[in-house]
């Protein structure tokens, strides 16, 4: 049976992740790799699945994702996470990541995605996600519209 978490809402999207563009991720150019962007999405849906989950999750698909913006040394990559859809073992978490330039300036979207989630086991079999209400709130969340 398909559950839909009801935290598609903008209001209901988590600031999960933030961090610096720093110079040891960009290629001899001195741009941001879009490999570096990535991996900051699939830290922050792992968080959020983690949480979902209760346990272990490893990330199973990604939809394809398209670079509206670049990120350039010193922006603050921020990271926001809403569940989409949520399965027996799997779940959809839609991904955004926004940056600010030069770390005060206004806030740019770069890409946004949906990664797949599986719960699985120690020995990474899929596991059942458990209901809603036996999840604990996470109060150093903040719900914010980017
Ligand atoms: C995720 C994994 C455990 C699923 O194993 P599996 O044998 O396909 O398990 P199942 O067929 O029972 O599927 C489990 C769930 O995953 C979903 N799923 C499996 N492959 C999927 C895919 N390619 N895309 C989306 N969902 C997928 C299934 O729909 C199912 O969802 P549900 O439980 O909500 O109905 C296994 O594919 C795996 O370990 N993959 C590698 C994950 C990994 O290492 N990621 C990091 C790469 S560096």
């Amino acid at each position: 049976m398909i559950v839909t978490d009801t935290t598609t809402d903008i209001e209901k999207r988590k600031a999960t992740t933030r961090t610096v563009a720093m110079p040891a991720d960009t290629n001899p150019a001195g741009d941001i790799f879009g490999g570096w962007v990535l991996s900051q999405m699939d830290i922050a849906g792992g968080i959020a699945a983690s949480q979902r989950a209760q346990g272990r999750v490893v990330t199973v698909a990604i939809d394809s994702m398209s670079f509206i913006q670049p990120v350039k040394v010193g922006d603050i990559l921020a990271v926001y996470t809403s569940i989409s859809r949520t399965g027996k073992s799997s779940m959809d978490i839609l991904i955004e990541a926004w940056v600010r330039r030069g770390q005060i300036g206004s806030r740019e979207k770069v890409t946004e995605a949906t990664f797949t989630f599986v719960a699985v086991d120690e020995n990474g079999n899929p596991v059942a996600i458990p209901p809603l209400d036996q999840i604990p709130q996470y109060d150093d969340e903040i719900s914010v519209a980017p």
